[in-house]
């Protein structure tokens, strides 16, 4: 939404100037949109400096082929770390060109803010990569990277002083009179392929059918892909374009004391899907269940509530939420936004009823979800497949539900449509060489990717061996695609261990499968195979990797520093891939 918004802006803004000026690019990466926001301040201001001899320009790294880095002479990076230490989906492509290119930019002065989250692991990464990338191509650092953790104006604030400070002072900045960036905007905008994140394939639900028995609910889903020549490998996910519930949305319509068929203006990220109205047409209640995050609220929609509040009381308490906590983070307020929805809000604060406008301008926009993609197009091109953990769980009494899974679970039926795209993941993928034995480690859907490597090696006629350690609950209540996993077992082209935690005293995870086939697991590792871990990156993978390193420790008799040092070796070779979440 955000970045959308601030891309129109720039846009607009994007006068050719006349005469000549020192060109500045401010280059972006980002997630949610937080860098685009810090990038566009520093725009502002640096285009604010002497008397308008100097021309900042925003651009994302999702379209960094816009950019000719020969041309350019001053680069201000502004980057954040997605995830498990990696860049922003849409700037992938962009840190890999760099990393994969010996560029000379030797004639580029340059400096990076690097935006990330002290809770995860690798903090920062991304604009670290970005500053020594930058700086093994010979550019010139202006100035020592900052590193900011969560969202903190009061640094975004000083390091763009700092940087306007600098840049008058800069020696080597040339006035130049440049046309080249139209043209390669225009091209740019004429090879967009058919479907991708920016226009999603609406697609037919084909096959629905749920894997598990039990409270604990996990299916599987088909897609057609139609015409769409969406294209996907083994590793890469989909994006599903989820509905929020309809009931949710009707409750805030009538808490609103709107009707559902109120129009609107259609927010910039509206996508079409096929059998929809007009978009002049759109409805409060379409849009309240395509385009905005009912969910997760932002600070400035209390702030909204605070200030149109009748009630003192409300106001009071609003204004309490607000006040900013002694740290720098208000953690009250950010409990607050985690456990309270719109609806909640909405009836909590029943005197604040700012106008509509209002309200949908202080909301994100609804975000796609990714799942990892369980099918091969080696064995049917036609569709793409996936495994769903169906999320539901209890806060405080009242049930909380996870969006995208729910509306695949509960709200959609064979034959109805859903926008999907796919997202490439090029840090999962089977070795390249057919011949290589690979273990998969995989409990509950983590699973799903390895289903999709499972049939590409089937259908390719792989014969590297195939080792799969899958763990759920309970063997007859949560083994996911139980049938086709002992079949394949049977049949000799997997070998499957599985871990059932919950039906011994003792619970059995994948890791105890692990130890005691250490064996299976050295050979497989002399042999030049391949290690991929997939599924919850907090306690199971970091668990898996103990023991993957245990066993290298007992068993090849060297030290848990070497053991270390060689998974990560492994890692560094693409040996050892990781596909986890949070
Ligand atoms: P549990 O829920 O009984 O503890 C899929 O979710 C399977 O992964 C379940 O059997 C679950 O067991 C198990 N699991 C939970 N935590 C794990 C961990 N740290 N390592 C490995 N498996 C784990």
């Amino acid at each position: 939404s955000l970045v959308k918004q601030i891309k129109k802006e720039v846009k607009e803004r994007f006068i050719k100037p006349n005469g000549e000026v020192v060109p500045i690019l401010i280059f972006y990466g980002t997630e949610y949109g937080l860098s685009a926001e810090v990038a566009k301040k520093l725009e502002e201001q640096i285009n604010k400096l002497g008397d308008g001899q100097f021309w900042a320009r925003i651009v994302d790294m999702e379209e960094y082929e816009l950019i000719e880095f020969e041309k350019e002479q001053l680069v201000l990076i502004i980057t954040s770390t997605y995830g498990d230490g990696v860049p922003p989906t849409t700037a992938r492509p962009f840190f890999d060109y760099l990393a994969a290119n010996q560029l000379n930019l030797s004639h580029i002065q340059f400096c990076v803010l690097a935006l990330g989250d002290r809770s995860y692991p690798h903090y920062c990464a991304a604009g670290k990569q970005m500053d020594k990338d930058f700086e093994r191509c010979q550019s010139k650092r202006i100035k020592d990277r900052v590193e900011v953790d969560q969202e903190d104006w009061t640094i975004f604030d000083r390091w763009i002083d700092s940087v306007c400070g600098m840049v008058p002072q800069l020696s080597g900045l040339e006035k130049r009179n440049d046309d080249y960036l139209y043209e390669k905007a225009k091209i740019f905008a004429l090879t967009q392929g058919k479907h991708n994140k920016k226009k999603p394939y609406y697609s037919k639900l084909l096959v629905k059918r749920v894997l598990t028995k039990g409270d604990k609910v996990g299916i599987h889903l088909e897609f057609e892909l139609g015409d769409s020549e969406l294209k996907y490998i083994p590793g890469d996910a989909l994006a599903i374009l989820p509905d929020n519930p309809a009931s949710e949305v009707s409750a805030i319509i009538s808490l609103l004391k709107l009707s559902a068929s109120t129009k609107v203006s259609t927010p910039g990220w509206h996508y079409q899907e096929t059998d929809q109205p007009n978009p002049s047409q759109i409805t409060l209640s379409h849009i309240l269940t395509k385009c905005y995050d009912i969910h997760n609220l932002k600070p400035e929609l209390l702030q909204l509530l605070r200030d149109s509040a009748k009630d003192a009381s409300q106001k009071e308490k609003l204004t309490a939420l607000l006040e900013k906590g002694t740290g720098k983070i208000n953690q009250v307020l950010v409990e607050f936004l985690e456990n309270h929805h719109l609806v909640d809000v909405l009836k909590m604060f029943s005197s604040a009823r700012p106008p509509i406008d209002d309200i949908l301008a202080q909301l994100a926009k609804l975000l796609p979800r990714y799942y990892s993609i369980a099918s091969s197009m080696k064995s049917n091109e036609k569709t793409v497949s996936l495994c769903v953990a169906v999320v539901k769980y209890d806060l405080h009494g009242s049930e909380r539900v996870g969006i995208a899974s729910t509306h695949m679970a509960d709200r959609m039926n064979v034959g109805d449509r859903v926008s999907i795209f796919v997202n490439n993941n090029p840090d999962f993928r089977l070795p390249a060489d057919g011949n290589t034995p690979v273990l998969m480690i995989g409990p509950g859907t983590g699973i799903a990717p390895f289903i999709s490597f499972i049939e590409e090696r089937k259908a390719l006629g792989h014969t590297g061996e195939n080792h799969l350690f899958f763990g759920c609950r309970r063997s007859d209540e949560d083994f996911l695609y139980k049938e086709e996993l002992e079949k394949y077992n049977s049949d000799g082209f997997i070998k499957l261990y599985t871990a059932f935690s919950r039906e011994t005293s003792q619970k059995v995870y994948v890791q105890n499968r692990l130890l005691e086939n250490s064996q299976q697991i050295i050979d497989l590792i002399n042999n030049n195979g391949n290690i991929y871990i997939c599924g919850d990156a907090k306690s199971m993978a970091p668990q898996v990797h103990e023991t993957l390193s245990l066993i290298i420790c007992k068993h090849m008799s060297i030290d848990e520093a070497d053991a270390q040092a060689m998974l990560h070796n492994m890692e560094v070779n693409h040996r050892y891939q990781k596909d986890v979440w949070f």
